[in-house]
């Protein structure tokens, strides 16, 4: 699906690229310059609407992308300015995610660049979140070490170079933010419910329950965050349910995770030596997860950096500046007008040569 490698003759450097953003329940456009950066963008979250089902309901999703992504990119165009001719590509995140959200980004991105005879660029979702750092950032230079904790994602990567990224370790089974959801449901706080976890958290007592650290015995950097649900949830069941036991159970999950995500951490600074870490994603905006890594880093002599919720989260910038990036390297094929999604694609398989785990 990439082209792969640099071709000198093929490098513009003067590119706009519409990036659209529709994997899983936020629907984002971006126009991002390869010179003057980020134009702007806009985002769409649907979280209201699925809050009523306690998670993502896929149909719905698909249809909410349909309603609001054409809007959206009028929008963007006229607060920026631009013109669909001025567009030199559009990229869309191809996967992985949803099918029938992907689908709407990927119909979309592909039939305004057949209609305006300009590449059409897929994306990986992963790369997106990989790459926002800049967005923020544009000094930002590998090597670092991202650590991608969100209610889909908890990975550990290790960014080489642009090209170049390995997952060290991941979920096997519920994300982080998933878990926090979950238990944040058992305590009757509602979906998505890890910000008011954590509000509760900080009424609960210390030590007054110990949970596990799920795998941190084990070598390795993979994590396993559906235990800690459980415990939770038998935890609740064996307890007066009063308040103040559901803060001690939301503070000891809450201490549980942010420990869990340390020690790995810790061991994967080690392992790759690197001494820039990034954290992206929803639960990066936990307090308890913030200050410690900041300690960690004052410790160790590592940088931590906690790029802007707005692009660490699902947008469309990320996907923009991915394709911006891609056409930057010259590595386009510009006869690229097939509709291509991939609800399950393995970030190993964008550079095979590159990233063998
Ligand atoms: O990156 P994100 O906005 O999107 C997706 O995963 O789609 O992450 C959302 C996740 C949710 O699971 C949410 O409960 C969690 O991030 N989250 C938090 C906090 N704020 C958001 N988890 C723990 N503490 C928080 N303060
Ligand atoms: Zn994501």
């Amino acid at each position: 699906m990439y082209s792969q490698g640099l071709d000198k003759s093929k490098v513009k450097l003067n590119s706009l690229v519409l990036g659209i953003e529709s994997s899983c329940d936020e629907t984002g456009v971006a126009l991002y310059h390869t010179i003057h950066g980020l134009l702007g963008h806009r985002l769409f979250s649907q979280v209201e609407m699925h809050a009523e089902y306690g998670g993502v309901v896929p149909e719905l999703a698909s249809r909410d992308h349909v309603e609001k992504l054409l809007p959206l990119i009028r929008e963007l165009l006229s607060a920026t300015n631009v013109r669909l001719a001025d567009l030199d590509a559009v990229a869309y995140t191809a996967g992985p995610g949803l099918i029938g959200a992907l689908l709407v980004g990927a119909c979309t991105g592909a039939a305004l660049a057949f209609a305006l005879g300009k590449p059409a660029l897929p994306v990986h979702h992963l790369e997106g979140h990989l790459l926002s750092p800049m967005l923020s950032d544009p000094e930002l230079q590998p090597p670092f070490l991202t650590l991608l904790v969100s209610g889909g994602h908890t990975m550990l990567i290790d960014v080489q170079d642009f090209e170049r990224f390995e997952i060290l370790g991941e979920t096997l089974d519920d994300a982080a933010g998933e878990a926090f959801d979950k238990t944040a449901k058992i305590l009757g706080l509602g979906y998505p419910g890890g910000a008011r976890l954590a509000e509760l958290a900080a009424l609960g007592r210390e030590g007054a329950y110990i949970f596990p650290r799920p795998m941190v015995d084990r070598p390795g950097l993979d994590f396993s965050f559906s235990g800690l649900k459980t415990f939770a949830l038998n935890t609740f069941n064996a307890s007066d349910r009063t308040d103040a036991a559901r803060a001690d159970i939301a503070l000891a999950f809450e201490i549980a995770v942010v420990e869990t995500l340390r020690i790995k951490i810790e061991r994967a600074a080690q392992q790759t030596r690197h001494r820039t870490l990034i954290v992206a994603g929803g639960v990066g905006a936990n307090r308890r997860l913030r200050l410690r890594l900041q300690a960690l880093a004052a410790q160790k002599n590592l940088r931590v950096l906690f790029p802007p919720l707005e692009f660490c989260t699902d947008n469309g910038a990320m996907i923009a500046l991915a394709g911006a990036m891609r056409l930057n390297r010259g590595a386009v094929d510009s006869a690229e007008f097939g509709i291509n999604v991939q609800p399950r694609w393995p970030l190993a398989s964008l550079y095979p040569t590159l990233c063998p785990s």
